[in-house]
């Protein structure tokens, strides 16, 4: 039994959300939810990846209180420090050093162009925004390479992203030899991307200027049940999972079957009949009991705990990231 464990425990896992906006139910069906999963079965890394973060221009003060949240947004929901190893990135400073080797090799400006996430945040100021916004995938792949990752549980959205690490990873170790581990994506099969509550077109998201697009995990119970109730609908009043003709009310329902425990076609069934408004509220209240127990524990987390925690974090990461990275000087040929 205790072999089984160990080698179960051989594969590692890392991820970690940006201390930008206000965390929600998005970030915590696509990312957090799968990690909290994951810990029994894989030596796992999670970072609050605050160089991610100043991308886009961030207030300082608001930056410091939102590491801080971050870590114990982590905690409430589940992460183990004793089990996994949780960090601040730029406690690191393997990880901007890795990224700018990358940068020289592996990198290409062709594979960054490509970058979806990019042109939808650069919009139409791809010249004037910054360039760490341009160059961030590449800090990416440092961060998931330093850790010899096998496995990085993401939403959708970040999945490009991690095929990018994988391509530069492989191209550093064709000229190199086989220094990086080649990652894999994990994505979730329902709930990788939680739309809008005001479009289903959109993925849910914490930068959104229109706040009453998400249910952000520290919305006071009051503010995410009128969230709720707003939540535009399709038309029609049957309860159906229909990706196509039904985008937003399958949005709902997949939110409810999560964060609920329920499966989606029992409730389909369960709600045959009876319209949007029953559902909605139901909805509301199944929302309201996940932030309750989530927030409780949260509020009892300090902030003496959290930089403990980060302390010991950074450690032992950094155990980890500066052998890697004395490794990756070597063969360049800077030491
Ligand atoms: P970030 O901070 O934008 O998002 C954190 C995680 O939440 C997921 N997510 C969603 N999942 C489902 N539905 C949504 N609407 C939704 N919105 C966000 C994201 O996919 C992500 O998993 N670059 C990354 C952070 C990062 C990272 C890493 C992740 C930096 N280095 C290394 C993995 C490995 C980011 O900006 O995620």
């Amino acid at each position: 039994m205790r072999r089984e464990n160990k080698e179960k425990k051989e594969q590692i896992i890392f991820s970690g959300i940006q201390p930008s906006g206000n965390l929600n139910i998005g970030n915590y069906i696509g990312a957090i939810s799968q990690w909290v999963k994951m810990q029994d079965k894989y030596h796992c890394i999670f970072s609050i990846v605050d160089y991610h973060a100043i991308t886009i221009k961030q207030d300082p003060n608001l930056l410091r209180q939102r590491i801080i949240e971050v870590t114990k947004i982590y905690l409430a929901a589940g992460i183990d420090s004793q089990q996994s190893i949780i960090f601040q990135q730029s406690t690191i400073p393997a990880h901007t050093e890795l990224a700018w080797i990358l940068n020289c090799y592996g990198a290409h400006i062709a594979d960054l162009n490509k970058m979806t996430q990019f042109k939808t945040k650069a919009g139409e100021h791809q010249e004037t925004v910054s360039v760490g916004l341009y160059d961030y995938p590449v800090l990416m792949a440092a961060d998931i390479l330093l850790y010899n990752t096998d496995l990085v549980p993401v939403g959708e959205d970040q999945k490009q992203h991690v095929e990018l690490a994988r391509d530069i990873a492989r191209r550093f170790n064709n000229e190199f030899g086989e220094i990086f581990k080649i990652p894999q994506p994990v994505v979730r099969k329902d709930g990788a991307r939680i739309m809008s509550l005001l479009d289903p077109t959109k993925k849910m998201s914490k930068s959104d200027d229109n706040q009453n697009n998400a249910i952000a995990l520290l919305d006071s119970l009051e503010l995410a049940q009128k969230k709720i109730m707003k939540a535009v609908t399709d038309s029609g009043s049957e309860i159906e999972y229909d990706l196509e003709n039904k985008p937003a009310l399958s949005n709902l329902l997949t939110i409810y079957a999560i964060l609920g425990n329920r499966e989606i076609p029992r409730l389909v069934k369960d709600y045959r009949g009876q319209g949007y408004g029953k559902f909605k509220k139901d909805l509301a209240k199944v929302v309201e009991k996940f932030l309750h127990n989530f927030q409780e524990k949260y509020n009892n987390i300090s902030d003496n705990d959290v930089r403990q925690i980060l302390e010991e974090g950074r450690i032992k990461a950094e155990a980890l990231a500066s052998q890697k990275l004395s490794e990756v000087r070597k063969l360049i040929g800077v030491r």
